[in-house]
């Protein structure tokens, strides 16, 4: 089999570790044939790894686009408020489209990206990896097939790990509105996605609460200089001390992230000087750090879904209450049990529990199984199941853009007007 050709815009954490790593891994699938990246040290390094001759290498999406397609495919690894632009742009330039999430930061956006897949008939695949996990995968097997009748409560947690917030949302990327977006599209636009997937209808009605609550200048210790490494005097007890996080043995995500060069030396300078060594009392962050969002879909069923920064475990849960049992899922441990009602009272509960094979690559090996199935929808010009899963991805995206405004006006949002504000081409129809 001739791999799939593609063009690399973003040669960031992602692109280089996720799908730089696929390629790499699996040459009969996928071959990078050109990079654009700004930064030099990083458009080299992947230059390099991938065998990119100079001609082939550019500075930006806007330098690259501007020559006709080197490749059917390109995968866009740019950061956030990127993606509109450069997608849009690829499409015109006639590619396919492996797009990081969030689609876009806004919903107009979002439906924008969608309206040109449709105009140039061009595949997009958005990475929602959990959607493509063995666990995930099993799950919806499990409710589609009624092991648990009809599904009423889908109840999901996304527990990001107090560290994994400090490093992302306090002191990263995603820390602020105004240079990425609101925590529920930049961290749980996924959860959105699986939601509306899982529940397998349009939402109708959202509502949301959150907040900053604790990464406040008010919560710092004592004393606490505006870096870690300025003497603080937390700096046995706080477990956001960036030199415990960011100076051991581990050399990868996330501490790939704060400098290309991931020797001692290299990352103390990043934690003096880069915005890893900040107090996460003392960011610019302004996104919030806990949010609740509830919302009933159209077939009936109803989410209750609540991420929170303050949680020592980095993992996912997924509870069903169904009309006939229960699902219980725990994405890390790739374990999902069924429990099912009989007759009686407190009779005992027979259980079954499926535990899945996470395959390789992040998130459950999702990383890797989502960009599979985006080169077989190429592979096999599979436009309209392409078209079917974009369209889940956009309404997961415009419902987490509603649970947004829901959370800043204190208001129900109706989802049906809501989305057909955005989506030019009106809404889905799918009921
Ligand atoms: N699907 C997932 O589970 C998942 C997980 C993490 C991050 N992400 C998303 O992946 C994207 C990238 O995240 P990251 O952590 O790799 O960020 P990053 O900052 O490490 O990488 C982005 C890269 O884009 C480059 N870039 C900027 N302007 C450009 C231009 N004009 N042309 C070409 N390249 C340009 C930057 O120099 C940078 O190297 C983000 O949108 C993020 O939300 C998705």
């Amino acid at each position: 089999m001739r791999p799939v050709e593609a063009v690399l815009v973003g040669a960031g954490q992602r692109g280089r570790e996720a799908f730089g790593a696929f390629a790499l891994r699996h040459p009969h699938l996928l071959k990078f044939v050109a990079v654009a990246e700004p930064d030099e040290g990083r458009r080299q390094a992947f230059a390099q790894a991938h065998g990119i001759p100079p001609e082939r290498q550019f500075r930006s999406w806007e330098e690259l686009f501007a020559s006709p397609p080197l490749a059917p495919l390109c995968v866009n690894a740019t950061m956030d408020r990127e993606h509109l632009p450069s997608t849009v742009a690829a499409l015109e330039a006639g590619y396919h489209l492996f797009l990081e999430k969030p689609m876009a930061h806004t919903p107009e956006g979002c439906a924008a990206i969608v309206h040109a897949a449709r105009q140039h008939r061009r595949i997009v695949q958005v990475c929602h990896p959990m959607r493509y996990s063995a666990f995930y995968a099993k799950a919806k097997e499990l409710l589609s097939g009624g092991k648990v009748g009809t599904p009423l409560v889908i109840t999901m947690t996304e527990n990001v790990a107090y560290w994994h917030f400090a490093h992302s949302f306090v002191r990263g990327n995603w820390r602020r509105f105004d240079e990425s977006g609101p925590l529920i599209l930049t961290k749980t636009c996924h959860d959105m996605d699986l939601a509306v997937w899982l529940a397998d209808a349009v939402p109708q009605r959202i509502s949301s609460i959150g907040e900053l609550r604790y990464f406040r200048p008010e919560n710092a210790p004592a004393g606490a200089p505006e870096r870690c490494l300025e003497g603080c005097p937390a700096e046995t007890s706080c477990p956001f001390y960036a030199p415990t996080v960011y100076l051991g043995q581990h050399l990868e995500w996330p501490v790939s992230v704060i400098s290309l060069d991931t020797s001692l030396e290299a990352r103390r300078r990043a934690l003096e000087r880069g915005p890893y060594g900040r107090c996460v009392f003392r960011c610019d962050n302004d996104v919030v750090d806990h949010q609740v969002v509830a919302v009933e879909f159209s077939n009936g069923a109803m989410l209750n879904f609540t991420v929170g920064a303050c949680t020592t475990y980095c993992y996912r849960s997924l509870r069903v209450l169904g009309s006939a049992g229960e699902l219980h899922g725990h994405f890390e441990r790739n374990e999902l049990r069924i429990e099912r009602f009989v007759q009686g009272l407190w009779p005992e509960i027979p259980t079954e529990t499926h535990k899945v094979a996470a395959g390789q690559g992040a998130h459950g090996g999702g990383d890797w199984a989502v960009m599979r199935n985006a080169l077989r929808l190429i592979r096999e010009e599979d436009y309209a199941e392409a078209d079917r899963s974009l369209q889940i991805a956009l309404d997961g995206h415009l419902l987490a853009f509603a649970a947004e405004e829901a959370r800043r006006k204190g208001e129900v949002i109706e989802f049906a007007s809501y989305a057909s504000r955005w989506n030019q081409a009106g809404h889905s129809g799918r009921t």
